[in-house]
């Protein structure tokens, strides 16, 4: 940026306005009063923490570790990392308070800016907003059936349209040696069909070679052995009783035995949820298991189960259809500085009895205001002039129709509220 041009925002951020802020104050709001529902405590973690906590807790392996992480050095020369995703902090703060002490499962969710350093693209940004929950404590797959319901619900509650769920399993440790050696074996006998790329990858993870986007490594994976063929018997009776109690709560979803999630973490149950209207990125939200990682942070064995959801994504989903959201009610409109001063208290009425509204602070005169409260795209629009005044009334305008009515003063409040 040269001193003669203005600053603008830096590349993969954005500042967000009008319709788009209120609906994802909208969104996000929702998710608070769910998880209320379902017995969720709020916390809130720090937006930055020392490196070694995501070198450690998402893993080594992962593009986020390897070349996403904004990790700079403070003053005092520690290394600290703007957090690219939530679970880790929560189960560092899970471990630092001792949370294993009190009532498990401990049941947590946060919002707040997670900080990627990824090609920015429409619905990837390289600082973006997440909602997540996390239940730490409990490894029954009851959990992991609420864990999704509670996600589907904030969906279903906000209206997201074309939302699908992918269901598959990252199995227990025991599942992943054994099938790492097959996938081993089969991906030798193809190495020279892989990009070096690929070949890179499986060094560090072969299962990362199923989330693939290049054409050859793809048609390699297409006959790879799956992992979810090769769960252990505890962990395949944990990913049935998860696939059977999504069933008796009627959420459907799609068995995927190629789904791959970006974090080091997981065991078990990991799941994807999709938007059909987004493009490339259409992932609105992901989560799964992740038993060791308690204990991977020092803390005793316990297991836990997340999710997080994309906000960018999912007011992009619902587009129009959150137009109105949290927008400006009624417009009061009243003629004359006398009069306004004298029915100043009624505005903080209105305000008071929960009506969004708005009136005139700049001195406009009644044909300015009139296009202030078409600008603002309120419903109703109250006049009230000295003739109106009076006579004790107030004139309503429905702003979409244009028809009027007279309502008494003193019982306006009570008919707007
Ligand atoms: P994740 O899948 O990496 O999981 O991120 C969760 C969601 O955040 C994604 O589904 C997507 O909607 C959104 N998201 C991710 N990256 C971007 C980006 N660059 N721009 C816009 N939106 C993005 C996690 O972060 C895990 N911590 C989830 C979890 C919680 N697993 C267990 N507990």
């Amino acid at each position: 940026m040269s001193a003669a041009e203005r600053p603008v925002a830096p590349r993969g951020t954005r500042d967000i306005l009008g319709d788009e802020a209120r609906l994802r104050a909208h969104v996000i709001a929702t998710a608070a009063e769910t998880f209320a529902r379902y017995a969720y405590a709020p916390i809130t973690t720090p937006t930055f923490e020392h490196t070694e906590l995501f070198a450690r807790g998402v893993g080594a392996s992962t593009d986020i570790v390897r070349k996403e992480m904004y990790t700079f050095e403070d003053g005092g020369g520690r290394s600290l990392t703007l957090r690219p995703e939530g679970t880790a902090p929560v189960a560092r703060a899970f471990v630092e308070h001792g949370m294993h002490k009190w009532q498990l499962p401990v049941k947590l969710w946060y919002s707040g800016s997670m900080f990627r350093y990824e090609a920015p693209q429409r619905g990837r940004y390289r600082e973006h907003t997440q909602f997540g929950g996390e239940a730490l404590g409990s490894p029954a797959p009851e959990v992991d059936v609420e864990v999704i319901a509670l996600l589907a619900d904030i969906y279903a509650q906000l209206g997201v349209p074309g939302v699908e769920l992918r269901l598959g399993s990252m199995g227990d440790p025991e599942s992943r040696t054994g099938h790492r050696e097959a996938l081993l074996g089969y991906l030798a006998g193809h190495r020279d069909d892989l990009p070096a790329e690929s070949r890179e990858r499986m060094e560090l993870n072969p299962l990362r070679l199923f989330d693939a986007k290049d054409e050859p490594t793809r048609a390699v994976m297409a006959e790879a052995p799956r992992l979810l063929d090769a769960l252990s018997p505890a962990a395949a009776e944990h990913h049935s009783a998860v696939e059977a109690g999504l069933g008796r709560l009627g959420i459907p979803f799609t068995r995927d035995d190629t789904l791959v999630r970006g974090m080091d973490y997981y065991t078990h149950t990991v799941f994807e949820f999709t938007a059909d209207n987004l493009g490339a990125q259409s992932a609105i939200g992901g989560g799964g298991r992740y038993d060791g990682l308690i204990a991977e942070l020092g803390g005793p064995e316990t297991p836990g189960i997340g999710f997080g959801c994309g906000v960018d994504r999912v007011v992009e989903a619902l587009g129009d259809a959150g137009d109105d959201v949290g927008g400006v009610e009624v417009y009061v409109a009243i003629i004359g500085d006398e009069l306004r001063a004298e029915l100043g208290p009624l505005v903080r009425e209105l305000r008071g009895a929960g009506v969004r509204c708005e009136s005139d602070l700049r001195g406009r005169g009644m044909k300015a205001m009139l296009r202030h409260a078409a600008a603002l795209g309120v419903g109703t629009t109250v006049i009230i002039g000295e003739r109106e005044h009076e006579r004790g009334v107030a004139t309503v305008r429905d702003m979409d129709t244009g028809d009027q009515r007279e309502v008494p003063l003193a019982g306006l409040v009570e008919e707007l509220a």
